[in-house]
């Protein structure tokens, strides 16, 4: 599903610092696998995600989405791809505070011109327990309903592959274990592949495979799922030899 080549990524600050971010990754996700990324602030993980939906561009190496190199598309092709194959989840929920929650979660359909759009947001709206509050604007909703709104809306097209960037980050902890168990529901029926940056472990825990960054590297944990809390998540020092 994901092939990572040698992935290299750096900013360079307006003084012409260079900040290495990733260096030369190699990584491959199989289809429908649920892959959590650790790391302290700073390593890189929001970086990764946005190389994996082609919203950055690597310095060297490249990213494959179901074979398709990202580098080799134009604009409009990765658009399209974007549209067609991945849904987005991030910490803050970027809803338009304009638009009731159905009209959020039917834009992207509106945009690709489908004519089921509200019909399809009703139906995501349901599927994340929120039917009753689809009249409602994210001003109405509490953080929690609101995030469910904003997965709603990244799976209404039914991408393959859902990127999530600490979507339980703005959320305390009983809204959050929902959202976590709404995230491992949706990937184990719908099979789509999760990618997921969270600080929580125990989400971490509950995912196939738990990959840390650490000084650009990605390091693989190991005995994931039903192994408990890996020793080199709960202590954060603590990496692989
Ligand atoms: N647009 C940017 N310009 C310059 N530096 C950036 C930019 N975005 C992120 N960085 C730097 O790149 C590093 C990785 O950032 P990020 O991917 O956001 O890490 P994380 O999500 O793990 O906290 C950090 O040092 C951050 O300050
Ligand atoms: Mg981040």
């Amino acid at each position: 599903m994901i092939d990572l080549q040698q992935l290299s990524m750096h900013y360079t600050l307006p003084g012409g610092q260079r900040i290495d971010v990733l260096r030369a990754i190699d990584l491959h996700i199989a289809a429908g696998q649920s892959v959590a990324v650790a790391g302290p602030s700073g390593s890189g993980k929001t970086s990764l995600l946005l190389l994996l939906a082609g919203l950055e561009q690597p310095a060297a190496g490249h990213v494959a989405i179901d074979g398709v190199r990202l580098d080799t598309q134009g604009r409009d092709a990765l658009a399209d791809l974007r549209r067609d194959r991945i849904g987005i989840v991030f910490q803050s929920f970027h809803l338009l505070p304009s638009l009731t929650a159905r009209d959020n979660v039917a834009l992207p359909l509106q945009i690709a011109g489908r004519a089921d759009a509200l019909a399809r947001a009703g139906e995501m709206l349901a599927r994340v327990g929120l039917a009753a509050r689809s009249g409602h604007y994210p001003g109405q909703l509490s953080g929690g309903e609101q995030q469910r709104v904003a997965i709603a809306r990244a799976l209404v097209h039914r991408p393959r592959l859902l990127l999530a960037d600490e979507p339980t980050g703005n959320l305390d902890d009983a809204t959050g274990a929902d959202v976590r168990e709404l995230l491992l529901e949706l990937n184990r029926d719908s099979g789509a592949t999760l990618v997921l940056v969270t600080h929580d472990i125990e989400f971490a825990a509950r995912c196939d495979r738990v990959l840390r960054l650490h000084d650009g590297q990605l390091h693989e944990q190991h005995e994931q799922r039903g192994a408990g809390i890996p020793a080199a998540l709960a202590d954060p020092h603590a990496l692989p030899a």
